[in-house]
């Protein structure tokens, strides 16, 4: 028998099995399919995978914000604070998306408009998103929401246009803009312009120090294993729409178990290309509208076995919070195959 939701121990954010998949000319691309995770107040996590890997449609499921027609979450739930965000009204979801979660972007160009004051847009979320309508309240909670950012002389800030200031001012702005209506839960996708690693680190981390002090949830995706090594509290690492291993920061660092991610963890480990770009894994992530029945990392696994190339392994708990999706991992660790359903929550 379930309990009542009440008596739960309830996490911030749970993600159970969701897929979203995209129905085009060329096939059905299952960019999504079968992640599961949770996330408490206070909690950063980290998600991971090389570029096609599905972090950025993950997030864009949870907000519901996936293109039509092509897109669809098919299955799966995402409960914000036990309520499933999937079933919600679009009216409902607009209200969720900017009150209760921020997509913060990390290009505050993009963010801001040039025409505008800084004061009079970040007024408006307040109007639509908590109704205030009364100038005081609007500048006071304009102020303080910029003080917590760490922007001084804040009252003059708020004449200023996004152009006077400095890229440094810029970024706490959109922080501010970000955290103003009091969210529970802020995202943060990677940069899709070239960004230095060390400037996104910087822009994280303020955004880590503010999630601290308000007791947020937090999502930050990135394909550099080195930046969630700084910032984030879990890491999952993504391969081919699933979550392949997760597990505390310290624990991920210090036991690698999936093929995948210790393959990652040499790109922390400082091997960098010509460029300056760190090292990459040999070969091409899979087309996800043409995945096989086994682990769709099975090509380019050093480690790879028989069962590999036929059977998708199952979600094998190393310890309380490390898991891991791997017919090799298991073996290592002595793991029989118990026969639990990829995607299972954790
Ligand atoms: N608009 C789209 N139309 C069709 N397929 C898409 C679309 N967006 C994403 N996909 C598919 O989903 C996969 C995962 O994309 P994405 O989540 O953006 O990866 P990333 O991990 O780089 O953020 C892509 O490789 C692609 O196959
Ligand atoms: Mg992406």
């Amino acid at each position: 028998m379930s309990r009542a939701p009440s008596t739960q121990s309830r996490h911030l954010l749970e993600v159970k099995d969701l897929r979203t998949h995209f129905f085009t000319r060329n096939g059905v691309a299952k960019a999504v399919d079968g992640v599961s995770f949770s996330l408490d107040r206070g909690q950063t996590l980290g998600l991971v995978g090389e570029s096609g890997s599905g972090k950025t449609v993950t997030l864009m499921s949870i907000v519901r914000l996936i293109p039509k027609p092509a897109g669809r979450i098919v299955s799966g739930e995402v409960l914000l604070e036990g309520r499933d965000l999937l079933k919600l009204s679009d009216r409902d979801m607009r209200e969720v998306r900017g009150a209760e979660i921020s997509v913060v972007t990390q290009d505050p160009m993009t963010s801001l408009n040039p025409l505008y004051t800084i004061g009079n847009q970040m007024e408006e979320p307040l109007r639509y998103h908590q109704h205030i309508r009364s100038h005081s309240e609007l500048r006071s909670h304009v102020l303080d929401a910029l003080k917590k950012v760490g922007i001084p002389v804040p009252e003059r800030r708020m004449k200023s246009y996004p152009h006077q200031l400095s890229g440094g001012q810029r970024q706490r702005i959109v922080t501010a803009m970000a955290i103003e209506c009091q969210p529970s839960l802020l995202i943060a996708d990677e940069p899709t312009t070239a960004l230095d690693v060390t400037v996104q680190i910087q822009i994280l981390r303020l955004l880590r120090e503010v999630q601290k002090e308000m007791n947020l949830g937090m999502i930050v995706v990135t394909h550099d294993l080195a930046v969630v090594a700084r910032v984030c509290d879990v890491v999952a690492v993504m391969y081919a729409g699933r979550i392949v291993e997760k597990a505390p920061i310290v624990e991920m660092f210090e036991k690698p178990s999936h093929p995948y991610t210790q393959a990652l963890m040499k790109a922390v480990e400082g091997e960098r290309d010509a460029t300056g770009r760190l090292y990459t894994i040999e070969g091409q992530p899979p087309d996800v509208r043409r995945l096989s029945p086994g682990c769709p990392f099975a090509p380019r696994c050093p480690k790879v076995m028989d069962i590999c190339r036929g059977e998708y392994p199952p979600v094998a708990s190393l310890s309380s919070q490390h898991t891991v999706s791997c017919w090799a991992a298991m073996k290592e660790n002595g793991i029989e195959h118990i026969g639990l359903a990829p995607g299972v929550a954790s």
